[in-house]
């Protein structure tokens, strides 16, 4: 029986192993000795080689038979696809199942059964099972019916083609190298079935910054390498969409103007279109930055963001595709004198007045937070506030602000909390999750998109507890309502094993790191405070004084941005009650958002007993501990884990205690300086 060597990080959490316990494997091994594929599609192909793969390195052979045999087996296929399938209609209605939902049956002779209405369901379904298999769980009696929350669930890259990535923590690009594509498909499709594991089904491939080069990648000259990656991600069930220029009928097509109302700049846009097409069947559509941060857009024009999007929607509606707008539009050219103009504002100032406007085949996508993915924000109000709109929440996997992969920071309980978010748009319960999904107000399309953090590193993703946000984004855009605990605990057991100790050990390291992050960093919502440009590293005043609209207006008395109705910028009225009320006085405002909406003295009692002084100087003192306390943490399950992945990780986490200790001492020694106030136990500030 052949022995499977041991996973590497490279396979991130599909390295299968092979399962060491005797009697589980017997179980396993008798009850998949045989599995068919009923249909012969791609995408059903692809669940058999995948069920396959996945059964040969777990059990340590192939299953005995591809062909229907009496007694225990696998039977894989769509419900119209043959009668052995009809008897699971008593117990489950596959309308409801819709385009990607699926059963995972058990029936009283043992059979398995993983079907759907589509094949892309019957290949989530196949991934399902195996998790099912690589976790451990008893599959003598499953009835699992699963129907994805989000129908949209997206991740986007900021590739360039000269092999860089905007924001990128863990190489160049997959993609593009030396302004070409790098043709490496192999890498792409290992890419693909990561991404269709966990359910993902668009992918943008390029940054959403698009530069004069990449402009042209809805053009013949590229059109065939780009139909190239379709074709790998189509096999996996994902739609490729691309990232484009506004300007692209100026810069591309010799026009003298870009404004979307002219018949000449829309038939431009069609032509484009059908040429994207003829290449690309299935194409998903534009993801569009406009009228931000130096991105063209419908503004030059005098024309709004709805005229834009609904022009580029129009070309694409014949063929089934659709346009993301993005919401991220702000000032970036911002008087730091000026205190009125208010950042975090921009996107519902801009886009509420739209709401209606466009076109069914167009989704907003509204990043999270309203400011710029810091570690700590409201949610968007634009969630809630958007009525008759399809929407998308933006999030970043990539550690932009968050550590850059060089810190741990488990980033999926912050995402929960947005989710979880009640905007109280339609009473309570009405969460941003809902409002996202275009359940609360009854849309078809919507969704989650997230900034992606892998590049081409062997491990993926630089760090490889990071693989971790990764993968929690893509099981929180299928299912919501999972826990933070649940999907680490999930991936702790398909990415290192199911021993219980080295469950337990991961799963506080990772659980704790967004508050260890969080506290060593910038405090109480007040986001910022780091290096300008490559945004890595502490520095307090580094945006104080610039142009991009994130203060933090520390002075010798106190701290905070006043974005109340009654005495600030106003920001706190694009809530709905109750949520606006709390956020509106410092009294009801929660601590961990304190500084986001209000500008308090440092010696503001907090709701948790201490000062605002107090609060920065425990917080970061303790944030520094328990960094430095996660290597004894790690250190603690060596013998459990692979050598490579054991030094791979305990070098960031060396890194990051050293980084913490900086963070630490900078903002503690800025804040003591400024307030004059010191330490109530006397520690060591410089
Ligand atoms: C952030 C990030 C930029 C990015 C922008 C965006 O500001 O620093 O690199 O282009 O977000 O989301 O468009």
């Amino acid at each position: 029986m052949a022995r499977i060597s041991s996973p590497s990080s490279y396979d991130c959490w599909l390295g299968y192993k092979f399962i060491d316990n005797n009697e589980l494997r017997k179980v396993y091994s008798e009850r998949c000795s045989s599995m068919v594929v009923i249909g012969k599609t791609e995408l059903n192909e692809t669940a058999r080689k995948e069920l396959m793969h996945a059964l040969t390195q777990m059990l340590g052979e192939p299953p005995q038979s591809e062909i229907l045999v009496q007694g225990l087996g696998i039977v894989i296929g769509t419900f119209g696809s043959s009668k052995l399938f009809d008897w699971l209609t008593s117990i489950y209605d596959f309308d409801e199942l819709g385009e990607e939902g699926y059963v995972i049956h058990t029936s009283d002779d043992g059979k398995i059964y993983l079907s759907a209405a589509t094949d892309q369901g019957v290949l989530y379904a196949t991934f399902h099972f195996i998790r099912l298999l690589q976790t451990g769980d008893c599959i003598k009696k499953l009835k699992i019916r699963e129907i994805p929350d989000n129908s949209l669930r997206m991740i986007d890259h900021w590739d360039n083609m000269d092999g860089s990535i905007e924001r990128g923590y863990a190489g160049n690009s997959i993609f593009f190298r030396d302004m070409q594509f790098t043709g490496e498909l192999d890498r792409i499709r290992d890419y693909a079935r990561l991404l269709a594991s966990v359910a993902i089904n668009a992918v943008a491939i390029n940054n959403v910054n698009v530069h004069s080069h990449e402009s042209k990648l809805i053009t013949e000259q590229f059109l065939p390498e780009v139909a190239k990656v379709a074709s790998v991600f189509r096999s996996y069930g994902i739609r490729l969409y691309l990232s484009i220029n506004f300007a692209s009928p100026m810069e591309l097509g010799g026009l003298d103007t870009a404004d979307p109302l002219m018949p000449e700049v829309s038939s431009w846009w069609n032509d484009a279109t059908k040429d994207i097409y003829r290449y690309i069947p299935d194409f998903g559509g534009f993801l569009v930055k406009a009228d931000s941060e130096f991105r063209p857009g419908p503004f030059t024009y005098g024309r709004t963001h709805a005229d834009g999007a609904n022009m580029l929607a129009d070309a694409l509606q014949p063929f089934g595709g659709e346009v993301i707008w993005r919401c991220f539009v702000y000032n970036c050219m911002q008087d730091w004198r000026d205190r009125t103009t208010d950042r975090a504002r921009a996107a519902y100032d801009h886009f509420m007045p739209l709401d209606g406007t466009f076109r069914d085949n167009v989704l907003l996508q509204i990043k999270n937070g309203p400011m710029d993915f810091q570690v700590r924000e409201p949610a968007s109000p634009l969630f809630g506030g958007l009525k008759r709109t399809n929407q998308l929440l933006e999030l970043q996997i990539t550690q932009e602000y968050t550590g850059q992969q060089r810190h741990l920071c488990y980033l999926v309980p912050q995402w929960k909390q947005v989710l979880d978010f009640d905007t109280y748009a339609q009473g309570e319960g009405s969460t941003v999750s809902k409002a996202a999904s275009g359940t609360l107000s009854g849309r078809k399309r919507g969704g989650l998109a997230a900034v992606a953090n892998i590049g081409n590193d062997a491990n993926w993703t630089g760090h490889v507890l990071a693989q971790a946000n990764w993968y929690g984004y893509a099981r929180l855009a299928w299912n919501s309502s999972l826990s933070s605990e649940q999907i680490a605990q999930e991936w702790i057991r398909m990415t290192f094993g199911s021993e219980d100790e080295l469950e337990r050990v991961i799963l506080e390291i990772l659980l704790s790191s967004y508050e260890i992050y969080e506290q060593y960093t910038s405090p109480l919502g007040v986001g910022w405070m780091v290096e300008p440009g490559h945004h890595y590293g502490p520095n307090i005043d580094g945006y104080e004084y610039s142009k991009w609209g994130t203060y933090h207006y520390a002075d010798c008395n106190g701290i905070g941005v006043d974005r109340s109705m009654q005495s600030g910028t106003g920001y706190t009225g694009q809530y709905h009650s109750p949520v606006s009320q709390i956020f509106e006085t410092t009294e009801h405002c929660p601590d961990e958002l304190l500084l986001f909406f209000h500008h308090v003295p440092y010696t503001h009692m907090l709701k948790s007993g201490k000062t605002v002084i107090q609060h920065i100087y425990d917080s970061h003192f303790s944030g520094a501990d328990r960094a430095a306390n996660m290597i004894v943490l790690w250190d603690s399950i060596e013998n459990k884990i692979d050598r490579d992945r054991y030094q791979q990780v305990r070098e960031r986490l060396i890194h990051q205690a050293e980084h913490a200790l900086e963070w630490r001492d900078i903002v503690n020694t800025y804040f003591n300086r400024k307030s004059g106030i010191s330490d109530d136990y006397g520690r060591h500030i410089y």
